[in-house]
């Protein structure tokens, strides 16, 4: 009966997690997932979280509304937009609670292949493996624009403006507004600033994803080019999740923002939103919705919660302090210097496909194929090893 079905060759990140839990090999180490994980391998709970989970506590809790927790939804708009951004009190941010970053996007994919006369939408090259089958399963023509240099290890800037300056009114572009999956590698400003002015004058649709809050500059200086396409009043979607900057991994908590032209329009979009969730799975989940809300709205929890996410980031920093200096002296030839420039939980390292797979027959360390290493899975006890075995492998 079922043999027809396509087989799945699985995903590269997750598949990979799997062949990672499966290795016998007592010393292996995973940098291939983007998890946090604390000095000691430890996936922590930040404490404003676990404050919050406690006074939430573990009753029955009814079904959300179909576009999630109202206090929830105007919480995540404050902290993506800044709370006294003008255009929260014209009623036209449409605002979803969604499972995670992947349902913001999903959800949006949908909305904009269904309403708005365009099917083609560019992702960066190269993105978050996801991106790609997201938009694809809602209907798109998913295409790449040009963004990772590799032999500056930076952005192919000029390239990327004369590419967006070809495309069709009404095309969606994915952008990553802080911490790039999986390079690491993130717009300035001021080239936020150009691109947007291409956005602008081309009239395409900015479909923001932003998965790492906090993880790059600070909580304000990450939303730079959400808050800048607002101010320039673009036809914007944005994505968040609180799986990384929460720890919220397992309970799907992420939200999607619509900007719209007035609140009558955004009543319409947000109608749309909720037809759509009723007719997939009817509404989000309560407990990780709450959590978030919870931390969000009490101005002490908040400040904690933030101070938290910066010791997080601080600490990959920290990693990227410490790898470039071990593989500079073991390589003293070489430039290591993109692992501190890169910016967010990812690193894309330079190492070929063949130097990442002898980096896990060799040394039991996972990184994804593309060279992509998860700067927060590295800590004190794991980096020399890493270092030594990438500093082997680099010498191939
Ligand atoms: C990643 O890029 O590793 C994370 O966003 C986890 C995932 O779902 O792929």
């Amino acid at each position: 009966m079922y043999q027809h079905v396509q087989h799945y060759a699985g995903d590269p990140i997750l598949s990979l997690v799997e062949t990672f839990q499966n290795d016998p090999r007592p010393n292996k180490i995973s940098l291939a997932i983007g998890i946090y994980f604390d000095n000691n391998g430890k996936m922590p709970l930040p404490n404003s979280v676990l404050t919050a989970e406690k006074q939430i506590g573990f009753g029955v809790k009814s079904y959300l509304p179909m576009e999630g927790h109202a206090g929830f939804r105007t919480e995540v708009a404050k902290l993506i937009l800044g709370a006294d951004n003008p255009v929260l009190t014209e009623n036209r941010v449409v605002v979803v609670q969604t499972l995670g970053g992947s349902g913001a996007l999903k959800l949006g994919a949908e909305f904009i292949h269904r309403w708005l006369p365009q099917t083609k939408m560019y992702v960066s090259d190269p993105t978050w493996d996801n991106h790609r089958g997201i938009f694809e399963g809602a209907g798109f023509e998913v295409g790449s624009y040009p963004y990772y240099d590799a032999n500056t290890i930076g952005v192919r800037f000029t390239q990327m403006c004369a590419f967006f300056n070809t495309l069709p009114e009404n095309t969606v572009v994915l952008l990553h507004p802080c911490c790039h999956n999986p390079t690491g590698v993130d717009l300035s400003p001021e080239q936020w600033d150009t691109i947007l002015q291409i956005v602008a004058e081309r009239k395409l649709i900015p479909f923001m994803d932003m998965a790492y809050q906090g993880f790059g500059g600070d909580f304000d200086s990450d939303a730079y080019a959400i808050r800048k396409a607002v101010a320039m009043n673009l036809p914007l979607f944005a994505s968040c999740s609180f799986s990384k900057n929460m720890s919220q991994y397992g309970q799907r908590v992420g939200a999607l923002l619509v900007l719209a032209p007035n609140a009558a329009e955004a009543e319409l979009v947000l109608g749309q939103m909720k037809l759509n969730v009723r007719h997939i799975y009817s509404s989000p989940p309560a407990q990780g919705g709450l959590i978030a809300y919870y931390v969000l709205s009490n101005k002490e929890l908040l400040i904690q919660w933030q101070t938290e996410v910066y010791e997080m980031r601080d600490r990959i920093r920290q990693m990227r302090q410490k790898l470039y200096d071990v593989l500079s002296r073991r390589l003293p030839e070489k430039d290591f210097s993109y692992f501190i420039k890169q910016r967010g939980m990812f690193s894309y390292t330079g190492l070929t496909v063949a130097q990442v797979q002898r980096l896990r027959d060799e040394f039991a360390i996972y990184l994804l194929d593309s060279g992509r290493l998860c700067v927060a899975g590295l800590n004190d006890g794991n980096i020399d090893a890493v270092a030594d075995a990438m500093a082997a492998v680099f010498k191939t």
